[in-house]
């Protein structure tokens, strides 16, 4: 089945967890792998979007006609999603950026000692909820909900928090499912929708998650 319903959009997608760097060879990071905003963009390039992609992982996908961009930080990626989200007529943060990151990088690699180590941590920007106070008239924002528990109530309060059309819910403690995996089990929540997605790959959710994307659009469009 191929779709052209992206044609002549331009998609703007964050993929997996940053590294917060402690020294020259350590970082602080977490368990995402990009693969699911790497599934999403791949989809929405081949639906017909020009797709911007910002990806920590070495695996992002290089299309001709798409433009990847590699960051490590949430300040970088903080960065680049600002820039280009102001052109962006969707916007899809499937990255897992870190909340918290090391106040000092050290220049040298911190020395073993026997006193063991304290680091201090500040919190970084938070990029999806400065996109929400920037969003335009008609532009789409979708966010995720990497939850433990509590899934709904969570997720429905970063919707309303951050200012989101769209926010995709999952369980990250269910072995086998989530960040690093395969496949996931998501929920999509809008304010007035709750629709739940049975295990399946990345790659098929990101289609699925695209055309709730499109029905919720021409169903906002024409109130
Ligand atoms: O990358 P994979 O291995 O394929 O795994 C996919 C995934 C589990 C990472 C993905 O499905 C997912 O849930 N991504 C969101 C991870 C996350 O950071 O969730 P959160 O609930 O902490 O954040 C909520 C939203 O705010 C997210 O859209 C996140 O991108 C965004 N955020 C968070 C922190 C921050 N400083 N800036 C942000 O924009």
């Amino acid at each position: 089945l191929s779709r052209h319903d992206l044609e002549g959009e331009l998609v703007l997608v964050t993929a997996g967890g940053t590294r917060e760097p402690l020294d020259p060879v350590r970082y602080i990071g977490n368990r995402s792998s990009g693969k699911m905003g790497h599934a999403l963009a791949e989809a929405a390039f081949k639906r017909g979007a020009k797709v911007f992609l910002i990806s920590t992982s070495e695996a992002a996908p290089h299309y001709q006609g798409m433009e990847t961009y590699c960051v490590d930080t949430a300040e970088q990626m903080y960065e680049k999603a600002l820039e280009l989200a102001p052109r962006s007529s969707i916007v899809i943060k499937a990255a897992a950026p870190a909340d918290y990151r090391p106040q000092t990088s050290f220049e040298q690699k911190i020395k073993k000692s026997s006193d063991g180590l304290s680091v201090q941590l500040v919190l970084n920007p938070d990029i999806l909820a400065e996109l929400g106070k920037r969003k335009f008239p008609g532009q789409i924002l979708l966010g995720f909900a990497a939850e433990t528990q509590n899934l709904r109530e969570n997720a429905l309060t970063k919707l309303t928090r951050k200012n989101l059309d769209i926010i995709v819910g999952n369980l990250v403690n269910i072995p086998g499912l989530g960040m690093g995996a395969v496949n996931n089990r998501i929920t999509i929540y809008t304010k007035h929708e709750t629709v739940e997605l049975p295990e399946q790959p990345k790659t098929v959710l990101a289609d699925q998650i695209l055309d709730y994307l499109v029905s919720y659009r021409s169903k906002a469009g024409s109130h």
